[in-house]
């Protein structure tokens, strides 16, 4: 979106009516250019009624994640301040690594549509249909050598969690970052690393989240949000996500992660829990005590033994 068509959109953000006059005088540009931007917003999906003599008035914003929508709800200083939206990529971890190949900066976000080769951890794929998810990747750059970033995964479902549930969405995280509502997998987060052994060049967090629909899987039970209430525009996800990611990424970078890992151990659907590992090591079934300070999960097996199960390795079943 450009960005004075930006500019203009924010102008009539607060619903209320605005001559095209006062926009003109407010934003320093013609009123012929009010119209011109106007016009553009239109049609991007923006409803806007223009009456002769009264003015501009936004009724309706397309349920479309644009920057600038975005914005309406979220002034970023770190994660967001850039976000690109596309209609179709192939997966947005993808282009944003291909992005931050090309030197682009921290906190660069591209939300999609649709993606026709959407990843998912451990090789898998993620599907959604177009519209029915929000789907984004974060591009982040911490000063920290790939070792250091064990605890990035487990930060960033707390973050969706807590961000769910600024919402009103009682969601859990089942270990180590799949977000559940009602015990069904509502969200998913991949971490993709790019360094050296002392240094890391990037990650990409990519989320999907189920907004109004989902996929029938056979290996685990999903849900979307619209089954539980109706959910908010994508834009206003997205803005809840980036703030909850960007307060725990800093906690992170700050070095607290024993409360990063607090948090996950309040929000955990896992810990009690008797689950079974599946790891290339073999199946094992105990009871989920807890996650040591590396965040991989402490299995109790029926032997009495302890077995430390981490991340990247296993899949985690609620059995
Ligand atoms: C999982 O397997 O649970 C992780 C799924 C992550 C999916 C998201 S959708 C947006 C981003 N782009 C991708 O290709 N994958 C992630």
């Amino acid at each position: 979106m450009h960005s004075t068509t930006r500019r203009v959109l924010c102008a009539l953000s607060d619903g209320k009516e605005h001559s095209g006059e006062g926009i003109a005088v407010r934003l320093d540009i013609s009123r012929v250019a009010v119209w011109k931007h106007i016009s553009e917003l239109r049609k991007l999906g923006y409803d806007i009624a223009s009456a002769a003599g009264k003015g501009h008035k936004l009724l309706h914003s397309p349920n479309t994640p644009y920057e600038a929508e975005v914005h309406r709800y979220l002034t970023p200083e770190r994660l967001g301040t850039t976000i690109i939206y596309v209609e179709e990529c192939d997966s947005t971890n993808a282009l944003l690594k291909h992005k931050a190949e090309m030197n682009e900066a921290e906190g660069t976000v591209i939300v999609a549509n649709v993606q026709s080769a959407g990843r998912g951890r451990r090789g898998r794929t993620w599907l959604a249909q177009p519209g029915q998810a929000l789907l984004f990747s974060v591009l982040l750059r911490p000063p920290l050598p790939p070792r250091e970033l064990f605890g990035l995964t487990l930060m960033a479902g707390v973050a969706a969690v807590e961000a769910l549930l600024a919402l009103g969405f009682e969601a859990k995280v089942k270990w180590p970052n799949d977000i559940l509502l009602t015990g069904k997998k509502v969200c998913g987060i991949l971490a993709e690393v790019n360094g050296e052994i002392d240094h890391t060049n990037y990650v990409v967090l990519g989320i999907g989240l189920n907004v109004t629909g989902h996929p029938h899987t056979h290996e685990y039970q999903c849900t979307d949000l619209s089954e539980h209430s109706s959910p908010p525009t994508r834009a206003k996800l997205l803005a809840a996500l980036l703030q909850a990611l960007d307060e725990n990424y800093s906690l992170f970078l700050q070095g607290e992660l024993p409360f990063i890992f607090d948090k996950w151990r309040t929000y955990s659907d896992t810990l009690g829990r008797s689950v079974t590992a599946i790891t290339p090591r073999g199946t094992h079934t105990g009871l989920a005590k807890d996650i040591n300070s590396e965040g991989a999960l402490v299995l109790e097996l029926l032997s009495g033994e302890k077995l430390l199960v981490t991340a990247g390795e296993v899949s985690v079943r609620l059995s």
